[in-house]
């Protein structure tokens, strides 16, 4: 329930400009090839490569997590290669702008710090500077005078993001707009501004964790499964280009309960630890517990693996976690999970120099996954030496380093891990005899 007051000059459609005759498509000018790049290439990468001109965005995030310093080392990065940017301080005094600038390193005098937050003198200032990006750090701090409401209010934040929308596509002027969060986790305000704007992204990261992972949730101009991995570090935030080798960082190996799966996160595959934990429950019903995956799947998984391989879970919680603050939302990564959980069930450590790639049906079956020649090259990349596969899946082995393992069913996977334990217990009594 939101609380409003009816006001009369809100409601107006924003004016497109640039005329209202009828054009022909063919002779629109096309503004792909125009794109600003932003000079962070996973910044870059999310947008769809590049900044469209005249495109309005919306970047949200928990407090505190890095919105305002990616914007300003955006609008600092733009000004050392000569353009003027307008960062209006809605929220911080333009001292508080030039501390963070100071800590990232380069202030040039591109960047136009406006501490203002009505929003009528923002757009004169504009209109005079002409810039070539426009920062408002945040639209629910900014008001249009005419209306009586608070800042932040639904007829407000709609107002405000109407006119700076005609402003963006009558000038050609990109403009990032900074919202908060709410605790459910959207964006605060209506949701009427989402679907005003051409964009938006979400900054996430886990509070414990340095890197942030930048999330395009609409995209008008690109792909919304691309996603970016930042580093926080005290000059800013850095880009992450190798992902897989900042979260398998820390595996530790020969563990029970760890598996390493293949992700695809939009056109790229990433390398991620999943862990499994079971341990004998209490009284009750058993807990399954999961993180950064799929609560439902998880009960799913534990009923094929109790069904198709055998395993006895009635008795026992079972945890599973993602590492590094990951959300594992594909199908692919069920095999994997399913493997930690009976890896943690047994006692037997998984091979360390294996991903296990696949999705799991409700018959135990092991179902094909898509692009799985991209996931491949990844974990070859990385130096793993085995790939447990869908049998179905028809894809030659791609190099002589990645051994392809083609597994049809989970009961299948679970009795190789039962005979590697037998192995591993051989070589070592081999190796120490007695
Ligand atoms: N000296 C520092 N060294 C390392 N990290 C820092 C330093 N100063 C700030 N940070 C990081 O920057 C974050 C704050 O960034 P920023 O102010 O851009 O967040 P924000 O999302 O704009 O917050 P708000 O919601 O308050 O506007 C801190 O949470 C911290 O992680
Ligand atoms: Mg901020």
């Amino acid at each position: 329930m939101v609380e409003k007051t009816v006001e009369s000059s809100s409601g107006k459609a924003p004016e497109t400009g640039g005329g209202t005759r009828p054009q022909r498509l063919s002779q629109v000018r096309s503004a792909e090839g125009r794109r600003l790049t932003l000079g962070l290439p996973e910044f870059d990468r999310v947008l769809g490569g590049g900044l469209v001109p005249g495109s309005l965005v919306l970047l949200g995030g928990d407090p505190g997590i890095g919105k305002s310093t990616l914007l300003l080392q955006v609008a600092l990065r733009l000004a050392e290669y000569g353009q003027e940017v307008l960062y209006v301080a809605a929220e911080e005094s333009p001292e508080q702008i030039k501390l963070r600038a100071d800590r990232l390193g380069s202030v040039s005098d591109g960047v136009v710090v406006l501490p203002e937050t009505a929003l009528d003198r923002v757009l004169e200032t504009a209109e005079e500077l002409r810039p070539t990006m426009i920062v408002v750090d945040s639209i629910q701090t900014v008001y249009l005078t005419a209306l009586e409401s608070s800042p932040g209010s639904v007829s407000q934040l709609r107002d405000c993001t109407a006119q700076l929308l005609r402003f963006a596509k009558q000038t050609a002027t990109p403009i990032f707009l900074v919202g908060h969060v709410t605790k459910e986790g959207l964006i605060a305000g209506p949701r009427v501004v989402e679907h005003m704007v051409d964009v938006v992204l979400y900054l996430e990261g886990e509070r414990f964790y340095q890197h942030r992972i930048l999330r395009a949730v609409k995209n008008r101009f690109g792909s919304t499964n691309e996603i970016g991995v930042f580093e926080m570090t005290d000059s800013g935030l850095r880009d992450v280009g190798n992902p897989s080798e900042l979260f398998l960082a820390e595996r530790v190996r020969d563990a029970p309960g760890s598996a390493v799966v293949v992700a695809l996160e939009g056109t790229r595959p990433i390398l991620i630890e999943v862990q499994a934990l079971t341990s004998p429950a209490g009284y009750g019903t058993p807990r399954r517990v999961a993180t950064g995956f799929d609560a439902t799947r998880l009960q799913l998984l534990v009923a094929v693996l109790t069904k198709h391989a055998g395993l006895r879970l009635a008795d026992q919680d079972v945890f599973v976690n993602v590492t590094g603050g990951i959300r594992l939302v594909e199908p692919a990564a069920d095999l994997g999970v399913a493997l930690a959980i009976a890896s943690s069930a047994s006692g037997i450590p998984l091979d360390p120099t294996a991903v296990y790639i696949g999705e799991l049906g409700l018959a135990g079956e092991v179902r094909g996954v898509h692009a799985l020649e991209r996931r491949l090259q990844e974990a070859a990349r990385l130096g793993f030496e085995r790939a447990f596969v869908p049998a179905s899946s028809r894809v030659a082995s791609l190099s002589a380093e990645l051994r392809l393992i083609p597994i049809s069913s989970l009961a299948e996977a679970v009795s190789a891990l039962a005979a590697q334990a037998v192995r591993s217990r051989q070589n070592g009594s081999e190796l120490s005899p007695g």
